[in-house]
């Protein structure tokens, strides 16, 4: 048997339009950096969630960057985070010499709002960000309510929930800003990207600015700030525009797949739950396993070419965070020990499933 992975976790999923559109793009010579698919993307992010305002970018770490950059934070501010998240969604606060503080899950596997409540109290943050795990909601009124009583920014990391709702209204619209990734394991890729959106123009604007060298409107080159080199190509946003087409199909086979494993494999592990009034994209199917030891399974799976993974170690865990203050509770650590993701692909097909299932059972 050979340990070549031939069921990925989850790998990107074309809609057929995006040679179409990169052949536009070619034809009209707007190969990089700018082009009529850029503002077309963006337009079709705002049409989409309903957003007011987005900035096309090269990934959904520099739209972080971005949003603090924009909303002032640096050194000696401090700024609470999603512990339970991927690496990309704090790493900006350093890039911005402010502090990180991490906080913990709760029963949703998601930020817990009354820690975050303690640590408002104690810290003074200036900023919140905070991540909807694997596609499912956090408990966004409470944060809203806890931003407004103790007077901090919010920024919210949907880089995994394009598609998801919270009383019919999609996550990356409650914040200051909102950030999406389009990198290539996302529900949606344009290989590499990340949305920035936000209900303020002005700061929009300035991420545009921002990401473009900082580079003011003179003949010549001239620069009064320091900029960054983030904004997203053409031919990227070309492929942006022909999968926004399809994400509400793309959302749609996501939840099936979960659901597949779920009736299959509910004796056996529990799985992400959604908070009430949302839907979850189900981006990543997750779970945790009440008696059989992940990494054991994972080991198991690919010797059949089926990828899964860990979940993320949380970022208090990390040792480039050593030195991090966290409010704990020992939710993510639990189940960054007993969890694990399962292939999600939205190509993945029925049979495939029922081949993990069958493989997950007898490990
Ligand atoms: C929760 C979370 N935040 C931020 C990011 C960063 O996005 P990107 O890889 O596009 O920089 C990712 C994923 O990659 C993510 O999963």
């Amino acid at each position: 048997m050979s340990n070549k992975i031939s069921i990925f976790l989850s790998p990107p999923h074309m809609s057929g339009k995006e040679l179409e559109y990169i052949k536009l793009a070619f034809e009209s010579n707007y190969i990089a950096p700018v082009g009529e698919f850029i503002e077309k993307f963006e337009q079709s992010v705002c049409d989409f969630t309903k957003a007011k305002y987005a900035c096309a970018l090269v990934n959904g770490t520099s739209a972080i960057h971005l949003a603090l950059r924009i909303l002032g934070i640096g050194e000696g501010d401090k700024v609470l985070a999603s512990t339970f998240t991927f690496i990309g969604s704090v790493t900006p606060i350093l890039y911005q010499n402010a502090e990180p503080i991490f906080i913990d899950s709760d029963e949703s596997w998601n930020i817990d709002p009354n820690l975050v409540e303690d640590a408002a109290k104690k810290e003074k943050p200036k900023a919140l960000i905070f991540t909807h795990l694997y596609g499912q909601m956090a408990k966004i009124e409470e944060l809203k309510q806890l931003a407004d009583k103790y007077s901090f920014y919010l920024i919210e990391d949907a880089a995994e929930a394009l598609g998801a709702t919270y009383k019919n209204r999609q996550a990356g619209t409650f914040g200051d800003f909102g950030i999406y990734s389009f990198n290539g394991n996302k529900i949606l890729t344009t290989s590499s990207g990340g949305v920035l959106v936000s209900h303020d123009k002005e700061w929009i604007e300035k991420a545009k600015f921002l990401s473009t060298q900082a580079k003011e409107t003179f003949l010549w080159y001239e620069h009064r700030e320091v900029g960054y080199n983030y904004r997203m190509s053409n031919i990227l946003a070309a492929i942006g525009v022909a999968q926004m087409e399809v994400i509400e199909e793309r959302v749609r086979r996501k939840r099936e797949i979960f659901n597949t494993y779920k009736k299959k494999l509910s004796d056996i592990a529990d799985f992400m739950p959604e908070i009430e009034k949302s839907r979850g994209n189900r981006w990543l199917t997750t779970l945790t396993f009440k008696d059989k030891e992940p990494l054991s399974v994972l080991k198991y799976l690919k010797k059949y070419g089926i990828e899964s993974r860990p979940l993320w170690k949380p970022m208090h865990l990390q040792p480039v965070f050593k030195n991090a203050k966290a409010y704990a509770n020992g939710r993510s650590e639990e189940l960054f020990k007993k969890g694990l993701c399962l292939p999600s692909g939205t190509q993945i097909e029925d049979k495939q499933i029922e081949f993990i299932i069958n493989k997950v059972k007898e490990c």
